[in-house]
């Protein structure tokens, strides 16, 4: 037995990736996604750094000298909260993955943004004065 099937036009601002729609769960994914790629990005510029020793001392301590300016320290706050945050939600994840919390996974997430943020703002408050002179 058939059935007559009728397609409706889908619209952009029903799916649930239209930003007005996007839930907990995936701002958590979307954290967890920006954060890891933003580690990744990170280490390459590591590499890239410490391989300037391979044109000598000289160039190696101008780099080392150019990243004391107060951006780069801002990045590293952002790096740390960066890590922070992805650590925990990692975590948030594994427990998933062990069918453990699921059905807290909002609670579990406000808990790993807080405690990201309390990051934050510790670690801005030791690189202040790296930062701001
Ligand atoms: C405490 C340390 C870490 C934990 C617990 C952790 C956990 C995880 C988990 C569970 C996933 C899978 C997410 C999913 O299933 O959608 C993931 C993805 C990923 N992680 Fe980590 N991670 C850690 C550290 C790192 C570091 C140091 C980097 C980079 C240098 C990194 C980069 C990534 C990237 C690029 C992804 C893929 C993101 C995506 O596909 O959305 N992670 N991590």
């Amino acid at each position: 037995m058939y059935r007559l099937v009728t397609t409706r036009e889908v619209r952009y601002r029903d799916l649930d990736i239209w930003p007005g729609r996007i839930r907990v769960g995936m701002w958590a994914w979307l954290l967890h996604r920006v954060t890891g790629l933003a580690m990744v990005l990170y280490l390459f510029m590591h590499i890239g750094v410490i391989s300037s020793i391979l044109w000598g001392p000289e160039t190696f301590d101008a780099v080392m000298a150019a990243l004391k300016a107060p951006v780069f320290a801002a990045g590293e706050v952002l790096l740390i909260t960066a890590g922070l945050y992805h650590g925990l939600n990692g975590v948030r994840m594994i427990l998933f993955d062990m069918g453990i919390g699921v059905r807290s996974q909002k609670a579990l997430f406000w808990g790993a943004f807080v405690l990201a943020a309390a990051g934050f703002a510790w670690t801005l408050k030791v690189f202040w004065p790296l930062i701001f002179g």
